[in-house]
């Protein structure tokens, strides 16, 4: 009797608040478990395909991480490993995967692909990052929160920089969804796509969030629990660096933006990889090209007390492992709680 056996995990779309609530309690619940060493073997024997059409640290590792403490078989495929949709269609891949493996995680470009894996392979498909949306991301990001504060109701969450990439819609639906305040701030031009916000403008009626998008990022983040940037150029977008670090310097997560939340307790988060100073080969390059060494966040602010983006990565394995126990555990989650 497990209300989620079975179920892929592809979009936030596809969950109900509750659903989502318990899914974060239970990864909190998980961390407790690891940090007081009591075994969790929810997956004992499974087998996982990891598939990764894109790079990844963190994605990569929580899934690894997690189904090693679930007592499962984790194999990594990269995109140079195997055939998919290269020299074998994406449906051949997933029936023959789902012939040999318990649960199937996908990173990679296209949100179909992802959706394809799911219908065709007959196993609880993970998307661990699609051109559209970042479900897992999402379980890691409202348990900091909710970690932080204790509750999500009533909070207020503020989005500044590329708001039309996959974090971007990921978070102003979950928003929706849980019924947390959300505001975006963004120039025009990469703001979130109609479709999108209506989605979310929708699930807000229902939850009672508030839904804030607009080009002003001070109005943006005034009165904000909590400040979210992600990188400006996302993995296989081909756009002019110039252009879009030019549109969007003015929305940086810096000293002076956090100051004008107005609240000495706003925190801030990234899932991170960052571009806050010039220690990467690309932070270099940015330095040496356009003049700036940090683009969407501070190094001041990154490394600073305000900042959640350390506990954020950590909760990214906690809530993976959430997620692949519920859908593939043998755990008592009565249909009665959704
Ligand atoms: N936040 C995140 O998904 O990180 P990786 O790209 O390293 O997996
Ligand atoms: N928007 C980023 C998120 C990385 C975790 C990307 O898609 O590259």
């Amino acid at each position: 009797n497990n209300h989620f056996y079975g179920q892929s995990f592809l979009k936030e779309l596809d969950f109900s608040a509750k659903e989502l609530n318990y899914l974060i309690d239970f990864a909190i619940h998980l961390k407790a478990l690891k940090q007081q060493h009591i075994p969790h073997p929810y997956l004992q024997g499974k087998n996982i395909a990891l598939l990764f059409e894109k790079t990844s640290t963190r994605t990569r590792s929580s899934f690894t991480v997690a189904a090693n403490d679930l007592g499962a078989n984790p194999e990594f495929l990269g995109k140079n490993d195997i055939q998919l949709g290269n020299k074998e269609s994406v449906a051949d891949t997933a029936k023959v995967l789902g012939s040999m493996y318990d649960g199937i995680e996908f990173r990679g470009f296209k949100q179909k692909d992802v959706e394809t894996l799911a219908q065709e392979s007959g196993v609880p498909v993970w998307n661990g990052l699609t051109d559209d949306w970042h479900p897992t991301q999402m379980i890691a990001d409202f348990m900091t929160l909710k970690e932080v504060y204790g509750h999500l109701q009533g909070l207020t969450l503020t989005y500044v920089g590329d708001g039309r990439n996959n974090m971007a819609n990921s978070i102003l639906v979950t928003s929706a969804i849980l019924g947390v305040n959300f505001k975006l701030g963004a120039p025009q031009h990469l703001q979130p796509a109609p479709t999108v916000i209506s989605q979310a403008q929708a699930l807000a009626q229902t939850s009672g969030a508030q839904i804030t998008i607009t080009d002003d990022p001070l109005t943006a983040v005034k009165d904000s629990d909590a400040l979210y940037t992600d990188i400006w150029i996302s993995m296989g977008e081909t756009v002019d660096p110039a252009e879009r670090i030019q549109a969007l310097l003015p929305y940086q997560i810096n000293q002076d933006l956090l100051n004008a939340t107005g609240k000495d307790s706003t925190i801030v988060m990234h899932c991170l990889p960052a571009y806050h100073d010039k220690e990467t080969t690309i932070g270099k390059q940015l330095a040496e090209e356009f003049g700036v060494s940090e683009l969407e966040i501070t190094n001041e602010v990154f490394l600073g007390q305000h900042s959640h983006v350390f506990q954020e990565a950590e909760n990214r394995m906690h809530s993976i492992k959430a997620i692949m126990a519920a859908t593939l555990g043998d755990l008592f989650i009565p249909e009665e709680f959704f």
